[in-house]
């Protein structure tokens, strides 16, 4: 098997949001990048994706512009999948989420990729076992899953399926960490990995809020960005807590003395009456979250605002790495 620090070159499978930023992320460490897109129409944005990319990096003097130009010049893309994968040491799929397509693009990378090489999925929930089944080198496939925009943000979760082998978990966690990220390794696989297993109550419960009228999704936006979302930022929600009451953790969670108010038995009328959570109302709420966002954000350019995000999340990251704890 490859051994992390001889991966030379990689192909990125599937471009988009996720496979160009990979992309990006890899050739500014000098790794030849082939990107692998069916739509010809995503293929053409190639170019001005990583220029983009490239020129928030240079504004933020993370890379020069010889070396932004340099990076450029080590990526390549093609519609042709052999192409794409036949020289790669390495491969970081990123194609649509839907087990079926899923399956298809590791049958295909098992026919067409070197037998020696991982294929690491950037799924953002599915398991690998389900997945993996579709090749005859299951050991060599792993979840290698990056937070967007995977060229800025550090976090990489690392999930095997039950056929990997310890090998490709350690070279996938090798890998990821020779290109800056931060890579965390799940002991067990479990929809959505870490973070997204999270995630997804916390949007379960914003839609609720939204569903029954408690607050609008700008306002939810807006509570969260001004309060939890500045402590997130620095710390985990079990760090967090540490630092809420004077007994930490346990009195937050095991003697339950701050949120008494979530946990005892007086609900609000809303939620007493509240309608159940069915699909259809669930459905219904998530609707109605999408629809105030869209009305929200009618006259807003969304690229300039990916723009400040990337500049701003650079510039949040410069703050971090200065005067870091030893809890963190
Ligand atoms: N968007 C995010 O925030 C995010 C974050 C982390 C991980 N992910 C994961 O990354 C993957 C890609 O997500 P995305 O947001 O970049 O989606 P996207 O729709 O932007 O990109 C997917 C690309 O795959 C291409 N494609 C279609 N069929 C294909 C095939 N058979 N083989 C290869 N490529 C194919 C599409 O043309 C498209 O350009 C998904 O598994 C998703 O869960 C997304």
């Amino acid at each position: 098997m490859m051994n992390a620090d001889k991966i030379s070159s990689v192909a990125c499978v599937g471009g988009g949001t996720i496979g160009f930023s990979w992309a990006a992320l890899f050739a500014q460490h000098g790794l030849r990048v082939t990107i692998y897109e069916p739509s010809a129409a995503v293929l053409n944005r190639t170019d001005a994706e990583l220029r983009s990319a490239y020129d928030t990096l240079v504004a933020a003097d993370v890379m020069t512009e010889t070396e932004a130009a340099a990076a450029l010049a080590r990526v390549s893309a093609t519609t042709d999948l052999a192409e794409a994968v036949a020289a790669a040491d390495f491969v970081q799929e990123s194609g649509p989420e839907r087990y079926g397509v899923k399956r298809e693009i590791y049958r295909e990378l098992d026919r067409l990729a070197r037998p020696d090489v991982v294929l690491a999925s950037s799924t953002s929930a599915m398991l690998m076992t389900e997945i993996q089944a579709a090749t005859s080198r299951p050991e060599r496939c792993v979840v290698a899953h990056p937070y967007n925009p995977p060229h800025i943000v550090p976090c990489v979760e690392i999930v095997p399926g039950e056929a990997t082998s310890e090998e490709t978990v350690e070279l996938a966690r090798d890998f990821m960490a020779r290109m800056g990220r931060t890579p965390v390794v799940a002991r067990k696989e479990c929809r959505g990995h870490i973070v997204n297993h999270m995630q997804a109550a916390l949007y379960r419960e914003a839609m609720w809020l939204v569903g029954n009228g408690v607050a609008t999704a700008a306002e939810i936006d807006l509570a969260f960005r001004s309060g939890p979302g500045l402590r997130l930022a620095l710390m985990g929600p079990f760090l967090v807590g540490m630092l809420t009451s004077p007994g930490g953790l346990r009195d937050t969670l095991v003697d339950r003395k701050l949120d008494h108010s979530l946990v005892d038995d007086i609900p609000a009328r809303l939620e007493r009456d509240a309608p159940p959570r069915t699909a259809e109302t669930k459905r219904e709420w998530a609707k109605l979250c999408a629809e105030q966002m869209e009305a929200a954000l009618a006259d807003t350019d969304m690229e300039a605002v990916k723009q400040w995000r990337d500049a701003k999340l650079l510039q949040i990251l410069d703050v971090l790495r200065s005067g870091q704890t030893t809890a963190q």
